[in-house]
């Protein structure tokens, strides 16, 4: 997620480190109740949650991929997975339903705050590592859904990891400035007229990878012209309508399932792992939905 704008990066929470306490008290006081209020809402009367739906809003987010080690053969959402960055390694927490070492013992309320506006249980913030500022345009539905989801899966009682970054923690402090630029208001009723591109900008979090990012490191720009420097160092293609001209529909929803590109290439990188965890898993509309919001006029580059 971090790349040769990492040190503008840390400068920036370093200076605003002290003050940030007290605006983004003060900025995200409304927002707060408002969402308090929502999280209350949906527990009273309790909303349809489905535990199945959860779990396709975890696999097209990417929660699972980033919280389970499938690489060392690490048990479901128990976290370990490691992310290298300029900064140092983070490393996933365990977000099983574990009571001690996992999110067992959370409320709705904790768990929306935490994925719609980063913000912990003891009111610092996390990462931006863990992409909130795309989840922050999701639904209470799918947040209730996906918090269902999460508390039924089997608890892990793995220790999360410390990350071993090079910066000290108390630079955390600094995020609450960088996001209240960066993250946008939460999702409300009417946001996003189609489906496809509530899935692009919302859970499956298209544009963390595939838009620019300012000095900062904060994508104010969504559009999904590409970034020259992927999470990886790697270069990261455009996908707006116009650079996805050779493709027809059927050829991304192929892409997005299979991973097979119209010439016959296999993606690479962090897509290959963003389509085997996430869009593999998604439901043929679901993925249609998508592709026809990636061809549409409304993804445009400028
Ligand atoms: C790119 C990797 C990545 C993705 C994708 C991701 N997370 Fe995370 N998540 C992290 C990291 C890293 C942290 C720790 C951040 C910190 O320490 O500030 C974290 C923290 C969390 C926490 C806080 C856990 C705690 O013990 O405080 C929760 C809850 C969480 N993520 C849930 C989710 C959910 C739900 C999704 C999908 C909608 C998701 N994450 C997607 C990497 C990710
Ligand atoms: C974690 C970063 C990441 C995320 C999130 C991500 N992508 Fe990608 N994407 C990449 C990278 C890197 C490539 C280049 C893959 C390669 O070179 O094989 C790519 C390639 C693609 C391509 C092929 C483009 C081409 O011209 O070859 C499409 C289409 C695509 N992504 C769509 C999406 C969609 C839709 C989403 C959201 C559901 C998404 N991506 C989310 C990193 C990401």
């Amino acid at each position: 997620m971090v790349g040769r704008w990492a040190p503008l990066f840390v400068t920036f929470l370093l200076v605003t480190g002290g003050l940030s306490f007290l605006w983004s008290a003060h900025t995200r006081n409304d927002q707060n109740e408002q969402l308090r209020m929502a999280a209350l809402a949906l527990n009273n009367p309790l909303p349809s949650v489905d535990t199945d739906r959860g779990e396709l809003v975890a696999r097209a987010g990417g929660c699972v991929a980033c919280h389970t080690d499938t690489a060392n053969e690490g048990r479901l959402l128990a976290g370990g997975v490691r992310l290298d960055s300029a900064f140092g390694t983070f490393v996933s927490p365990n977000i099983s339903s574990d009571a001690q070492e996992g999110i067992g013992t959370w409320s709705l309320e904790m768990f929306a705050q935490a994925v719609l506006n980063g913000r912990r249980p003891d009111g610092g913030h996390y990462w931006p590592v863990f992409p909130y500022p795309a989840y922050a345009l999701m639904s209470g539905q799918d947040i209730a859904d996906l918090y269902a989801w999460l508390q039924s899966t089997a608890p892990v009682s793995t220790a999360s990891e410390e990350h071993e970054l090079l910066i000290p923690d108390i630079a955390r402090a600094g995020l609450g400035i960088w996001k209240s630029l960066y993250v946008p208001e939460n999702y409300r009723p009417g946001l996003f007229v189609e489906r496809g591109e509530y899935l692009v900008e919302g859970p499956a979090h298209c544009a963390t990878c595939h838009a620019q990012r300012d000095i900062v490191g904060g994508v104010s720009d969504r559009r999904l012209s590409g970034n020259s420097r992927g999470p990886d160092g790697s270069k990261v293609p455009a996908i707006t309508a116009a650079a996805l001209q050779d493709w027809t529909v059927d050829d991304l929803m192929f892409y997005l399932e299979i991973g097979m590109t119209p010439e016959g290439d296999f993606s690479g990188g962090h897509m290959a792992t963003v389509i085997e965890h996430g869009t593999a898993h998604l439901s043929p509309e679901d993925l249609r939905a998508i592709a026809v919001y990636l061809k549409s006029p409304a993804n445009k580059e400028s």
